[in-house]
């Protein structure tokens, strides 16, 4: 990293030749006058610098939707507020991944209180769903079955869980929240170059069904970058739910339509799904690394509990002394990946369903066991495990955004509708697109899912069960004070990725911007597979290789939102690899 430090820094660039003149000065006969006071310039400049702001901060994926955030706080409302308003926006703006007919997490820091509480509205499977659901009569697992029909949608939470969130936590109305959300879908917005290209990716998946090409098409193809997507219905969705709160989505008439949509077309959704469907408040899974306390997302995420793992594993090693990018930073990281990822496939599930060692995983004794088994000279294979399949699974469907206000309160939510545009099924007449969440359950043992994870028991398919999730928003504390919001979409890279930008920070002294565009890296266990962004030098590919990594080199991975609080301000910074992505504070 370029830094210009010492006497003589410039403030600016354009300073450097009055430096080199003084040192050529000419020297005199005469008894030198007493040296005057060295001025030393302190200014050191970073290779690249987040967004400054004293009174708060919105980063998400999408620059309208940080604007309603941004509005909000200027109108007095608190991150929650504004967390709550950006939700209803995305899922306007950012259409493939913003959603009404997804779920997600939220992780709220409630600075009155000093509360930290991770809001889980996951979907649930419906009742009828049943652990065999997407296989055929052989037991094999029926391709596209849990992704692109029906039978792949689970019970939304969003609606509940943003609902939940502004009632408890919040300070403004729901109408105030989700009007700017009804605005931008009654008007609509011009589609960028990136929405159009992933809209052109799913035209077939999105071409199957009249309700969603009504919305995304125009004259029988995807919509174009330029063109305005106007969302009537979803504008009167929205409409509703200001009115009549999650009760609208869950028991009134968007829920009737979701019903009718699901019986005309084989799917499970019954009223009664829609109606017993449940936020649950759940304790942040904590750590501490490097004397920093972090918290995350605990089960059914499988985020939070290894970020943790991996952290603990991973301070007993120098990388601060190795270097962020190194062969041997690298290495350390993917090895100690693959052991958490291994756990992940085999521990993981429905903490309502399932007893989930969370205590054992992210103990520090539990981590000095792992850590034997690490060689920090030769990578071990996962060869007597079941690969996975190379999948495609190299964009990052699901969203995440970051808030935080001049009063302490931070916002970090990851929701999704799992692949881009989930199903691909627009509920016919309501302009909502559901998720195709149910592919995160495990199918079948051993058999990978959209993201290539591999999973068992802990999560197969049953009843009101909610599948097993990467997403990880997190919050990282210094002193019991907010020091950093952060998290990422990206399918199982969400941990690996938040999990780099928070050791950036600490380890590696990088401003959350530099944080954010140093590349990744990622290893899931199976397949047994190191993934590189491009960025990466050659030889340290080699060295890699030569400790025997399988190094494949990657599209970009991940796409943080984060913003870092320090005692004179709000620095954030919104992923690049999103071009739409914007950080904003005030
Ligand atoms: N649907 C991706 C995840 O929840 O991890």
């Amino acid at each position: 990293m370029q830094k210009f430090t010492g006497l003589c820094k410039p403030a600016a660039l354009a300073l450097l030749p009055l430096c080199g003149a003084l040192s050529f000065m000419p020297a005199t006969a005469q008894t030198p006058p007493p040296a005057a006071p060295v001025v030393k310039y302190d200014l050191t400049y970073d290779i690249i610098s987040p967004v400054y702001a004293k009174n708060g901060m919105v980063a998400t994926e999408q620059e309208l939707a940080t604007k309603v955030g941004v509005d909000i706080l200027k109108k007095g409302g608190n991150a929650i507020d504004a967390g709550v308003a950006v939700g209803f926006a995305l899922a306007v703006v950012l259409p493939n991944a913003g959603n009404i007919g997804g779920g997600g997490f939220m992780m709220i820091h409630d600075a009155k209180t000093g509360k930290n509480v991770a809001l889980d509205f996951r979907e649930m499977a419906p009742q009828r769903a049943t652990r065999n659901m997407y296989l055929d009569d052989k037991g094999n697992v029926v391709p596209g079955r849990s992704l692109y029909t029906h039978l792949a949608v689970g019970v939304p939470g969003t609606v509940a869980g943003l609902t939940h969130a502004l009632s408890k936590y919040g300070t403004m109305k729901l109408s105030q929240v989700i009007q700017p959300a009804i605005e931008l879908a009654e008007k609509g917005y011009p589609v960028s170059p990136s929405l159009a290209l992933i809209l052109a990716a799913e035209r077939e998946h999105l071409g199957q069904w009249d309700s969603s090409k009504a919305i995304f098409f125009k004259d029988g193809r995807p919509l174009q970058a330029g063109e305005m997507l106007v969302q009537k219905d979803l504008a009167k969705s929205m409409r509703l739910i200001a009115k009549q709160g999650a009760k609208a989505f869950y028991d009134g008439a968007i829920a009737k339509k979701i019903v009718a949509e699901m019986d005309k077309h084989g799917g499970l959704i019954t009223a009664d799904d829609l109606k017993n469907y449940k936020v649950v408040e759940r304790v942040p899974v904590t750590g501490n690394y490097r004397g920093y306390e972090v918290m995350s997302m605990p089960p059914p995420s499988s985020g939070g509990v290894h970020i943790i793992q991996m952290m603990n594993i991973l301070e007993r090693y120098p990388l601060k002394q190795y270097g962020a990018d190194s062969a041997q930073t690298i290495h350390l990281m993917a090895e100690t990946m693959k052991l958490a990822y291994a756990d992940r496939s085999e521990y993981l599930g429905d903490p309502d369903f399932t007893k989930v060692p969370v205590k054992g995983l992210t103990s520090r004794a539990y981590a000095d066991e792992l850590a034997k088994k690490i060689n920090p000279d030769r990578a071990t294979p996962s060869s007597e495990i079941k690969p996975g399949q190379p999948q495609p699974y190299e964009s990052d469907q699901t969203t995440h955004f970051s808030v935080a206000d001049k009063d302490g309160n931070l916002v970090a939510t990851t929701y999704t509708l799992n692949l881009n545009f989930g199903s691909g099924i627009v509920a016919t007449g309501t302009g909502i697109t559901l998720n195709n969440e149910m592919d995160d359950f495990s199918a079948k043992p051993g058999v990978p899912n959209a993201f290539g994870l591999v999973g068992g028991d802990a999560n197969a398919v049953g009843p009101y069960k909610r599948p097993l999730s990467s997403m990880s928003p997190t919050f990282v504390l210094k002193d019991g004070k907010p020091f950093l919001v952060t998290g990422s979409p990206g399918g199982s890279r969400i941990i690996t990725t938040t999990l780099q930008e928070i050791l950036n920070v600490i380890d590696h002294d990088m401003n959350v911007a530099e944080a954010t565009i140093t590349p990744r890296i990622h290893h899931q266990w199976a397949p047994d597979q190191l993934r590189v962004e491009k960025g990466l030098s050659a030889d340290t590919i080699k060295i890699l290789q030569d400790k025997g990594q399988k190094v494949s080199v990657q599209p970009s991975m991940g796409r943080t939102q984060t913003i870092q609080i320090k005692p004179d301000g709000f620095y954030g910074f919104s992923d690049p690899r999103n071009p739409d992505g914007r950080t904003i504070g005030f």
